[in-house]
C-alpha cells in the first residue's frame, strides 16, 4: 500500500484534485459546472464566474422520528438543535434523547434485514464491487469510538447577533453538536476486504435518505461527500451503535459513516454505498457547500472543511436568571477539532476579567470536556458570561470569528446573557 499520508493536508489534496479535473482526471456528478468553473478559476486560471451556491430547501416540518420536547430540543426547519441546558449532569455523552439531528430531508426507515452496502468503483482492484450486509459487518472486527459530531454550521447565528453580520443557512445556537460512543467496523478494514487499489484517491459515502432538492428546485441527488482516502483510512468508522444500542433511525440505522473531529457532513448516515475511485471525486457538499466564501477568502473559496475549530457552550438557557448574593455553579463544555481542551477561562462581568474554570475531564481528541466555575453575583440586572477555551494545539477562542457567507465554523466566544435577580 502506498503512503497515502501527505493527502490529509485539503488544501494541497484540493490543488491537486482540481489540477486533475482540469485535465481529464476528475468526476463531478451533480456539481454545477458554473462551480467547478469558479473552482478551477483559481487552480488553472480558467476564468472566474458568479458564486451560484444554491440555498437549502426549507421543509414544512422536521420529518424526525424521535420525540423533540420543547425543553430538549429547538425545531428549526428539518433540523433539531440540542439546547445546552439540557445536557447539564448526562454524563460525557449525550443520552440520544437529546442528541440534535441535521437532516437534509426526512429519516428514512430503512430495513436491516435487506440493507446492503455497495462499495464500488475504480479505486478498487480490477473495479471490483462487493456487498456487506449488516450481519457481515457485524462479523468484522468491532471497534469502540468516542467522538463527537458537529454540523459545519455550530454557532452560525452568533454571526448575526454579536457580529452583526448576514449568513445563509440554519440559525443554529451552539446545540448542533452531540458526543458519543460509537461501535462499528473500521472503514479501512471494510475497504482492504473489497479490494482497496494502491490507486485509490477519493471514497465517497452516500446516503439512502431522499434526493436534496435546494430552494430553487434544483436536484442535488443524495447527500454524499468524498473523503481524501488518507483520512478513510485513518479513524472512520462504520457505526452501527450509539451509546451501547443500536443506531437510532434518525442517526442513520443501521449503519453510518462517523469520521471524527471533522465536520458533521462527513460522518453520512443511512450510508447505503461508498464509491471508491481512483480519479478526485466531487458533489455539492464539497464545492458550493462547506468551504468558506466571503470577502476574506479567495473566489473559489477555502479548501473543502474538514477539521472543527474550538468552541464552549455554557450549559444555560438564554437569559437564565440567578439570584444575587448566593454562590452558583455554572457548568459547560468545550471542544476542539484539533486537539483535547487544555484549558478554560470564564468570565461573570462580561469580559472584563477572567478565572479558570475547573475542568472535568482529560483532555481527550475527538471528545470534549465538562468543566466549571463558582459565582457569587453581587449585584441585580442582566450581564453576560463567557468561556474561552484553547485546545492543546494552542488554539484559543478569538473576540471574532472572520465572516463567511454560509456562517461555517464560529469559534468566537460567545456572550451568553444571564439576569441577576434579588
Ligand atoms: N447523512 C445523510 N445521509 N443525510 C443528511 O442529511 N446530514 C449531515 C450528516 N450526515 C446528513 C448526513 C450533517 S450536515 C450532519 S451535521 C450530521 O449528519 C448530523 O448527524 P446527526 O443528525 O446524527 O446528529
Amino acid at each position: 500500500m502506498r503512503d497515502h499520508g501527505s493527502r490529509i493536508d485539503e488544501l494541497a489534496y484540493d490543488r491537486r484534485r482540481l489540477r486533475q479535473y482540469l485535465v481529464g482526471e476528475a468526476r463531478a456528478d451533480g456539481v454545477e459546472r458554473r462551480t467547478l468553473l469558479k473552482l478551477l478559476a483559481a487552480a488553472g486560471g480558467a476564468a472566474a464566474v458568479g458564486v451560484g451556491a444554491a440555498a437549502p430547501a426549507t421543509a414544512a416540518g422536521p420529518g424526525i422520528v424521535k420525540p423533540l420536547p420543547p425543553e430538549l430540543f429547538t425545531v428549526r426547519g428539518t433540523n433539531a438543535e440540542s439546547k445546552a441546558a439540557s445536557w447539564q449532569g448526562t454524563g460525557l455523552h449525550t443520552p440520544v434523547d437529546r442528541f440534535f439531528v441535521r437532516n437534509h430531508t426526512s429519516t428514512p426507515l430503512l430495513d436491516p434485514g435487506s440493507w446492503r452496502l455497495k462499495v464500488w468503483g475504480s479505486g478498487l482492484r480490477h473495479g471490483r464491487e462487493s456487498e456487506f450486509g449488516l450481519d457481515e459487518l457485524r462479523r468484522l472486527p468491532a471497534v469502540t469510538t468516542e467522538a463527537l459530531v458537529e454540523c459545519a454550521g455550530n454557532g452560525r447565528s452568533h454571526f448575526t447577533t454579536q457580529q452583526g453580520e448576514a449568513v445563509s443557512g440554519t440559525a443554529w445556537g451552539l446545540g448542533a453538536i452531540g458526543s458519543g460512543r460509537w461501535r462499528g467496523v473500521r472503514l479501512a478494514d471494510v475497504l482492504r476486504k473489497a479490494g482497496l487499489s494502491r490507486n485509490a484517491v477519493d471514497v465517497q459515502p452516500r446516503g439512502l435518505d431522499a434526493e436534496y432538492l435546494t430552494a430553487d428546485g434544483a436536484n442535488l441527488g443524495r447527500v454524499r461527500r468524498p473523503l481524501p482516502v488518507a483520512k478513510a483510512l485513518h479513524d472512520v468508522l462504520l457505526a452501527y451503535e450509539l451509546n451501547g444500542e443500536p443506531l437510532p433511525p434518525d442517526h442513520g440505522y443501521p449503519v453510518r459513516v462517523l469520521v471524527p473531529s471533522w465536520v458533521g457532513i462527513a460522518s453520512v448516515k443511512w450510508v447505503g454505498d461508498i464509491e471508491v475511485s481512483d480519479i478526485p471525486l466531487y458533489s455539492p457538499w464539497n464545492t458550493d457547500f462547506y468551504r468558506l466564501y466571503g470577502a476574506a477568502y479567495p473566489p473559489e473559496g477555502s479548501a473543502p472543511l474538514s477539521r472543527q475549530t474550538v468552541k464552549s457552550a455554557f450549559e444555560l438557557a438564554a437569559g437564565a436568571e440567578f439570584t444575587v448574593g448566593r454562590t452558583h455553579t455554572l457548568t459547560g463544555r468545550s471542544w476542539s477539532g484539533a486537539g483535547g481542551i487544555a484549558s478554560v477561562e470564564v468570565s461573570t462581568d462580561g469580559g472584563s476579567s477572567w478565572r479558570r474554570a475547573r475542568i472535568q475531564d482529560p483532555a481527550r481528541r475527538d471528545n470534549w470536556v465538562r468543566w466549571s466555575v463558582r459565582w457569587r453575583p453581587e449585584s441585580t440586572g442582566d450581564t453576560q458570561v463567557l468561556a474561552r477555551a484553547t485546545d492543546t494545539r494552542g488554539n484559543t477562542q478569538p473576540d471574532r470569528t472572520v465572516h463567511n457567507t454560509q456562517g461555517y465554523l464560529f469559534n468566537a466566544v460567545v456572550r451568553h446573557p444571564v439576569r441577576v435577580v434579588g
